[in-house]
Order: structure tokens, then sequence, then C-alpha cells
């Protein structure tokens, strides 16, 4: 039962359609946990199975070590391959290395898998990389690689991606797709300019499922379980989950375990149980996901004490967040430092958010100690609502590193052309969202700050435009700004012919 994400499918079968004509596309797929990101590599990989390609797939995090990360890729490849050949058909049958070289002797590989046994290390990767092109070549199956839970990859060393980039770059036969949950991992990944892997690959942040396929995946899942929905209760679930599929199935499984109707007034109480109380699925995930977080930060208790600050008011500043712990800011500072790299808040401007609202909320009221009793209470029910809904979720809507991703469905629907992030090839520009109609370059930036856009925003803008390829293209400049532009931007906007819009894309004058 999987509902569909269109836009996402399309994006991952061009990269099938890159290696094919050997070419090279590959994408990072970024996402919080329980988004979605292995169910949708899965699902690609089953529908895109009956195609002239193999489609191996690993979860990284699964893998202890360099040595068994080199095992288990080398044996999903082979797999991947003798199911095409019809030479294997289980995987309980191909698991160690006597069963590879048995297979191996069958596609006449034999010497390039005698060699990576004996090798270890560092020296095994450099040639389990160099000899999976060859091995492409010689069976006729190009690879699109699914590599779930890349960030795991760092355990390894630092020199694995130093290794695997060097090699990829030169492969044809050969295309990644990879996930990861940690966001703040995964763009340090693919987008510092010093790590390997700057600017190899495109980056797709997956985010919450849309309101028509959230109410989708309800009614399916219901629906399976012999419940109706009507639509108003089901728009209510999608308000509750904001369209995350995980938390919409865990109010599912809440929803059939314990009652026979899913009216409005039932799917709030389950959503709460399921979200407040220690037996609830999501209680259980953002529980995981706080303490799993949190353990990367050194000094837990303060920080816990800052997240406990946060959850009640999301938003804050530094000053503010210093003079409620009564501690010098500087001292202040560096803690939220490590918490931004925990991926549980994020900094917008100078306020600090948390990632996740619903977590936010979870903290706050786990830490009262509201219990099962009270859950069971309409009027606790109803205000705990209307704080989540009104307080938490709302202000969220606005938020999120999903922007540039929203933004480029946003544009193709409105201009009708595909837009994607753009990198020069000498890397060193970059253009947040840009398409091509007939003749003319459709660029845009999206600023998503609390400030109205400056005079040296749309300055800096023209520049980077006038520097780059496009400066003597025809085209059309946008300049999309959450919270607007002041007067001297639209000014100077209107000289240099950039159009200024808004977050519904309407044109500012
Ligand atoms: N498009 C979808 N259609 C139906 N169910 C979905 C869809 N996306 C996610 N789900 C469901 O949501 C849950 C979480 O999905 P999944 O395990 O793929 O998330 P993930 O991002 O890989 O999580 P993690 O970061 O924990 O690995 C699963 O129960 C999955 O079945
Ligand atoms: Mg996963």
């Amino acid at each position: 039962m999987f509902v569909n994400r269109k836009k996402e499918f399309h994006l991952l079968k061009t990269v099938i359609s890159s290696v094919e004509k050997n070419e090279h596309n590959n994408i990072a797929i970024i996402g919080n946990r329980r988004i979605g990101k292995t169910e949708l590599l899965l699902e690609f990989k089953r529908t895109q199975n009956n195609k002239n390609i193999v489609m191996p797939y690993l979860n990284v995090q699964r893998v202890g070590d360099l040595q068994s990360f080199i095992l288990s890729y080398y044996r999903e490849l082979l797999f991947e391959i003798g199911k095409k050949r019809k030479l294997v058909a289980n995987k309980t049958e191909f698991s160690n290395w006597d069963d590879i070289l048995i297979l191996s002797a069958k596609i006449e590989i034999d010497d390039i898998s005698g060699k990576l046994k004996a090798k270890k290390g560092i020296q095994a990767l450099d040639f389990l990389f160099e000899s999976q092109e060859t091995i492409l070549k010689k069976t006729g199956y190009p690879a699109v690689f699914l590599l779930d839970e890349f960030q795991y990859v760092k355990n390894f060393g630092n020199r694995f991606t130093e290794i695997m980039r060097s090699i990829v770059e030169k492969q044809q036969k050969t295309a990644y797709i990879v996930t990861g949950s940690s966001i703040s991992m995964m763009e340090e990944i693919f987008s510092k300019s010093s790590e390997p892997f700057f600017a190899q690959f495109r980056r797709m942040y997956l985010g919450f499922l849309n309101k028509q396929n959230s109410k989708k995946l309800t009614e399916m899942f219901l629906n399976k379980h012999n419940i109706n929905i009507d639509n108003q209760p089901n728009n209510e679930i999608f308000r509750l989950t904001n369209g995350h599929p995980f938390y919409i199935i865990s109010l599912c499984h809440g929803l059939i375990e314990e009652f026979d109707d899913s009216s409005i007034d039932t799917i709030k109480h389950v959503f709460l149980k399921e979200t407040l109380s220690p037996k609830g699925d999501i209680y259980l995930v953002l529980d995981y996901i706080f303490n799993q977080s949190l353990s990367r930060a050194y000094k837990g208790k303060i920080h816990r004490q800052i997240l406990l600050i946060l959850a009640k008011k999301q938003g804050l500043t530094l000053t503010e967040i210093s003079k409620d712990l009564n501690k010098p800011s500087g001292e202040v500072s560096n803690y939220m430092k490590k918490l931004l790299t925990t991926d549980l808040i994020i900094r917008e401007e100078n306020n600090y958010f948390f990632r996740d609202p619903l977590l936010a909320f979870w903290i706050k009221y786990t830490y009262l100690g509201i219990n099962d009793i009270e859950l069971e209470k309409k009027k606790v029910v109803d205000s705990l609502i209307e704080e989540l809904t009104e307080k938490y979720l709302q202000a969220s809507s606005e938020l999120g590193r999903t922007k540039e991703y929203e933004f480029k469905v946003k544009l193709e629907e409105k201009y009708d052309i595909k837009f994607s992030n753009y990198v020069s090839s000498d890397r060193k520009r970059e253009f947040d969202l840009v398409g091509k109609k007939h003749d003319v370059y459709y660029i845009a930036e999206v600023k998503w700050r609390n400030r109205k856009g400056s005079i040296k925003d749309i300055i800096d803008f023209s520049k980077k435009i006038q520097n780059s390829f496009f400066s003597d293209k025809k085209k059309t400049m946008l300049f999309i700004s959450k919270s607007g532009f002041d007067k001297k931007a639209l000014q100077e906007a209107q000289k240099e012919e950039i159009h200024c819009l808004d977050k519904n894309l309407n044109k500012i004058v």
C-alpha cells in the first residue's frame, strides 16, 4: 500500500534514464525520521524491476564496519545480477563469500571476487568500486544503487567519501540514490564545499504528504480494515498529522484497535493517546528521536533544559534563552551550536524552533507528566488539541528547509516547466532553482526569513547572475521572499528587471 509521491518518483526515474545513456545523475533524499524515505526507495525498486537495470539496495545503518559494508555491497550487486540472469532466487541462499564465489564463477567474474575477498580495508573499498564498473560492463547491466541511511558511511572513516567520489566520478554504468535522516550530516556531506561529494548529488528534500495524498493514505488504510471515513474527519487527520505518513498510520492503527467509529472526537482522542501515552506508536518514535539525538550532545542535562524552554515557547532568541537559564549568552551560544547538530531544532534568522512541532508538544507534556487517565477526559483532550493546532502546528507550516523543494513544485505548476537546483560547472555558483522554456531561462532565488528582502539581497542576486553563464542569456529573474521586500529593494528590483514574489508566488510591486 503506497501512496504515490508522483513528483519524487518522476525525479528518481530521471536517474534511470540518465544511467541508461551513460550519464551522471545522483540523488540524495534528505528527510526527517519516518517520513517515508525507505518506503519510497523500496517502492521505486519494486516498480522499476522490469527494466534492464539492476538496483541493489543496502541500508548502511545495518552494516557494522567497513569490511561488512564491502561484503554487503558486493553481495547485493551480485545478487541483483544473479536474479536478472535467473541464477539465484533467494537471498537466504546467498549470504557469504562461498555463495558469492559460486555465483561469480557462473557469471565469469571469479577472478574479481577472489581478489576482493583477499583485500582488506581501504584497498578493498577501492577495488570494490573499481571492479563494479568492470562487472557491469561485462554483464551488460547499468546499476542504480540505493543506499539507505547513507550518512552512516561516516563511521567507516574520513577516506570513505573521498574514495567513493574519486571513483564515482569516472563511472558511467552506476548511479546512486542515497537517503539520510540526519539532515545536518547529509547537508554537510553534499553541500559543504570542502567535502568530496560537494555538488555531486542533487538534493531532494522529502517532506510531508500533501493533503490529497494524506487523505488517500488514510482512506486506503482504513478501508482495508472495513472502516469508512468521511471527508471532514479525514481533513481532521490531515490537520493533526500535517501529512506525516508515520503519524497517519499510527493514528489509523489506534482507530482500528480501540474504536469502531472515526468521528472527529475519536480522532482527537486517539491522536493524543498515540502521541502522549507511553503505549502509543508516535510516543515511541518521538522518545527514540529525542533520546538518540540528545545522546549526540554531551552536556545532556543543560541541553534538555534548553529544549524544554523552547518546547514551551518556540521562536525564542539566544538572549531570551540565556535569560531564562540565567547563564551568559556566550556559554548558551555553544550549547545551541551543539543542539543544532542534533537536528532537533533549527535556527531561522535569530530564532530557534523545533524541526518537528509535534516533538515540542510531546516534550512539554511528557515533562509535565500528563497521564493516560487525563487523556480520557474530553475537556483535557479538546484543550490540548487546541493548543497543538493553534500554537504548534500552525507556526510550523511556515518553517523548514524543505522550502526550496516546495517552491520547485509551485514554480513548476505556475510556469509549466521543470525547475532544478543549478550549480555551475566550476562549482562556484549555485542558484536555488532554474528552469528553461523555449529560449528563456527562469532563475529563482528563495529567501525564507523573517525579515524583508533588502536592496543588498537584490544587488547580490543580480551580480551573481551577471557573473554567471546566464549573463547574456534571455531570462526571467524571480526573487521569492517569505516576508516580502522593503521599498528600496522593490525599486532596485524594478531597475534590474527582477520579479519580486511573495510566498504564494504573487507579484509584489
Ligand atoms: N508514500 C507512502 N505511502 C504509504 N505509506 C507510507 C508512505 N511513506 C511512508 N509510509 C509509511 O510511513 C512509515 C515510515 O516510512 P519509512 O520507514 O519509509 O520512513 P523512513 O523515512 O525511512 O524512516 P527512518 O528515518 O526511520 O528510516 C512506514 O510505516 C511506511 O509504510
Ligand atoms: Mg528508513
